[in-house]
């Protein structure tokens, strides 16, 4: 039986060996090393790998183990690539913070995902395990992806409304933020204006400028953006495409009325633009459904994007692009051409999960635990920490979005909050242009609740210091 810990002590242990000999000297055989130090050859092969791979330790097969090389320090001069690479189309830092590791000691407020006991993790092990021993494991699968994944997606959404999607108005992707990519790519082009709420998500942003798209924020009011301001934007910018988030936004958990829906529906009817809608929390309402506008959509306005990476597994990078008329068409060039098709393995693994019987209690189980931590972290703030003021109560996503006390910084304030033990997102980072305040993201999915009264009392201190 494999044990971590003493492989790490011999590892620590052919470490001290190999520095004290010299290069290219052998070392002595597994059966040698395993005598001396009370191991069995298992781990004894599994500490040399590790070195091998740190590069410390070259392996020559049939004659041995030998201290690896030592290449000479370098100093490379990369002053070149400055002058030939010339501007930068993105900002310095232009990924998330909810993208950062962090120490399994730290309290984890900053993430984007959630917790491994929100994951369908039984079904996902089964179904990754079957798929690898089945024919898709050695064949390549269509570039707009499998036809079950794909009419999958096209039912869920023909079910919340009124308009009938095929499976060939959907394509897959490895994940929503290269569908957003492909999106914003396939439908606009440098220098064309794309119209976003702010604060919105950190990718999309990044995912427009890559493209060297201009980002032109629209406030939201209460939850959604004012249909007036909005069609002011798209008249003054000459955006064709409005990115948003109606249901559960990341960072503010905002959640558009049906009514909010079918006036910005309108809007984008009567200026002839393309609305993404980024559906990324579909599974995780708490106390409402999501209804996409995609699904009320006969003319192909919306360009709904439904990602499942954080619902089912983050190590299935699978999403779907609901595209419909010329649209879709591009959108597909632009996908074949960046990666040719996502993992036939990933995507059968991913339609066994969504179809079994038991992804729909699943999500029950979701809804209530999410519900328990959203309401665990408010009331532990609330008792803590009152002067963090929450926008308003998320009907569902992973996020609190809490406003600071005017002045504040919340850079600062984030990193004396992880110099004391927890992370958390700061505000400015989801807001396409200067932020009109002090804001900082807080996600209750992604760690245990009894952590939570700890994080406020860890706010509550930095927030006074
Ligand atoms: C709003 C939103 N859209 C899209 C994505 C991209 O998700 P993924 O690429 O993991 O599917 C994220 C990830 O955090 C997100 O928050």
């Amino acid at each position: 039986m494999f044990n971590d810990s003493s492989t790490a002590r011999l590892v620590d242990r052919v470490r001290i060996l190999v520095e004290q000999s010299a290069a290219g000297s052998q070392l002595p055989s597994t059966r040698k090393l395993a005598e001396q130090h009370g191991v069995g050859p298992v781990t004894v092969q599994r500490a040399i790998r590790q070195l091998t791979t740190e590069g410390l330790v070259e392996t020559r097969p049939g004659t041995g183990n030998f201290v690896a090389r030592r290449l000479p320090v370098q100093n490379s001069d990369f002053s070149w690539q400055t002058t030939s690479l010339g501007a930068s189309r993105v900002d310095s830092a232009p990924v998330g913070s909810s993208m950062m590791t962090v120490s399994p000691d730290v309290i984890a407020l900053h993430s984007g995902y959630p917790a491994d006991e929100l994951l369908p993790l039984r079904q996902i092990r089964g179904a990754l395990s079957r798929a690898a021993r089945s024919p898709v494991a050695a064949r390549r699968p269509h570039p707009s992806g499998l036809g079950e994944l794909r009419d999958w997606f096209a039912q869920e959404l023909s079910m919340s409304g009124t308009t009938r999607i095929h499976g060939s108005d959907v394509l897959i992707t490895p994940g929503g933020q290269s569908a957003l990519s492909s999106t914003f790519r396939a439908l606009a082009g440098p220098g064309d204006a794309i119209v976003m709420e702010s604060p919105t998500y950190w990718g999309a942003v990044a995912a427009a400028k890559q493209a060297g798209l201009v980002v032109v924020p629209v406030a939201r009011a209460a939850q959604a953006p004012d249909p007036g301001d909005l069609a002011a934007a798209l008249t003054s910018s000459g955006a064709r495409i409005f990115y948003a988030q109606p249901h559960f936004a990341n960072p503010t958990g905002a959640h558009w009325s049906r009514d909010e829906q079918d006036a910005i529906i309108d809007v984008a009817r009567r200026h002839g633009v393309f609305v993404v809608e980024d559906d990324w929390a579909h599974d995780f309402g708490i106390d409402a459904e999501v209804t996409p506008l995609a699904a009320r959509d006969p003319d192909g306005h919306v360009i709904y994007v439904r990602s499942i990476t954080k619902s089912v597994s983050p190590a299935l990078r699978v999403a779907a692009v609901v595209a419909r008329g010329p649209a879709r068409r591009r959108i597909e060039t632009d996908r074949t051409i960046d990666d040719l098709y996502v993992s036939g393995v990933l995507q059968s693994a991913a339609v066994e999960v969504l179809t079994h019987p038991s992804w729909n209690s699943h999500r029950r189980m979701v809804r209530d635990l999410l519900r328990g931590r959203r309401d665990a972290l408010i009331d532990a703030l609330d008792a803590a920490v009152p002067e963090l003021a929450l926008t308003h109560r998320p009907l569902g996503g992973l996020n609190l979005w809490l406003r600071m006390p005017d002045g504040s910084d919340p850079e600062a304030f984030a990193a004396r909050c992880l110099s004391r033990g927890l992370s958390i997102s700061p505000g400015a980072e989801w807001f396409p242009a200067e932020p009109p305040g002090a804001y900082v993201r807080l996600n209750f999915g992604g760690s245990h609740p009894d952590h939570f009264p700890e994080a406020a009392r860890i706010l509550a201190g930095a927030l006074r210091a």
